[in-house]
């Protein structure tokens, strides 16, 4: 007997706080504690929020933080492409909020413009006996933030200041929350479905990296991303390398 799918909806229930130390924690514990998939916990500040490679991320009123439940039943193999999903989420809600806004994908899970930071992806996976038990996507847009303290102000932006005016909490996480509910159902039916989108949002395609991979600095001009998620630089030797989106993280 085949079972059919008839969920309609992703998200059960939305977990609301003013000021948190990470969205992260929260949302581990509660699906430690059984949460099921589709549980989210939203912060209005966070005094440890918390990036990838053990970065800090600047968290203050004005911004998004988020932080989403999933337990997927597909391949563990399929597991860090869910950061480029949330990625591809983000580019698309921005797109929607502000068409004029030129959001790109840093692979894996940055999102940028003009070459500035807006919004990341954290994926921490939970596993029990070699299985995959829950992942918890962690989403931070900087949506009003008006000040960055030095050196982040070199690097990162904000809806607010390319825009000139704000984008409310309120009409961006709404937006944000669909983008992601259509993507992980149809990556869950069909599962390279966004990397088109990975592809085409790419802020890196022909362009010379330097990417830190396992330890090592790489140096090259990236090809291609592959249906795998896997990021395809060309080094200076002339040879390929695949680069994992779990593994790599581009420098500049
Ligand atoms: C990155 O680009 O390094 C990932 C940033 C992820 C930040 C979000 S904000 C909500 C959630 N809580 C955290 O502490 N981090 C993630």
């Amino acid at each position: 007997m085949s079972i059919i799918e008839t969920r309609t909806s992703l998200y059960e229930k939305i977990y609301r706080f003013s000021s948190v130390e990470s969205t992260m924690e929260i949302a581990s514990s509660l699906a430690k504690e059984g949460a099921p998939e589709g549980t989210v916990v939203i912060a209005e500040e966070q005094t440890k929020g918390r990036g990838r490679a053990g970065h800090y991320w600047f968290s203050p009123k004005g911004g998004l933080y988020l932080s989403l439940i999933l337990r997927p039943t597909f391949s563990s193999s399929y597991i860090s492409q869910l950061s480029l999903m949330g990625a591809v989420g983000i580019v698309k809600s921005i797109r929607e909020i502000a068409l004029s806004l030129p959001s790109k994908i840093r692979w894996p899970n940055d999102v940028v413009i003009k070459k500035r930071k807006v919004g990341g992806v954290l994926s921490e996976v939970k596993r029990e006996r070699n299985k995959v038990s829950f992942v918890i996507m962690g989403i931070g847009v900087n949506l009003n933030i008006e000040e960055f303290p030095f050196p982040l102000s070199l690097k990162a932006t904000s809806l607010k200041k390319e825009l000139g005016y704000s984008v409310p909490l309120r009409d961006f996480s709404p937006v944000l929350l669909n983008k992601i509910e259509n993507l992980y159902f149809s990556f869950k039916k069909n599962f390279p479905s966004f990397l088109e989108e990975v592809r085409l949002f790419s802020s890196l395609i022909g362009e010379q990296v330097k990417i830190q991979n396992e330890g090592e600095e790489l140096n090259g001009q990236v090809q291609n991303i592959d249906e795998q998620g896997n990021l395809i630089l060309r080094l200076e030797s002339g040879l390929q390398k695949k680069i994992s989106p779990e593994k790599g993280l581009v420098i500049c």
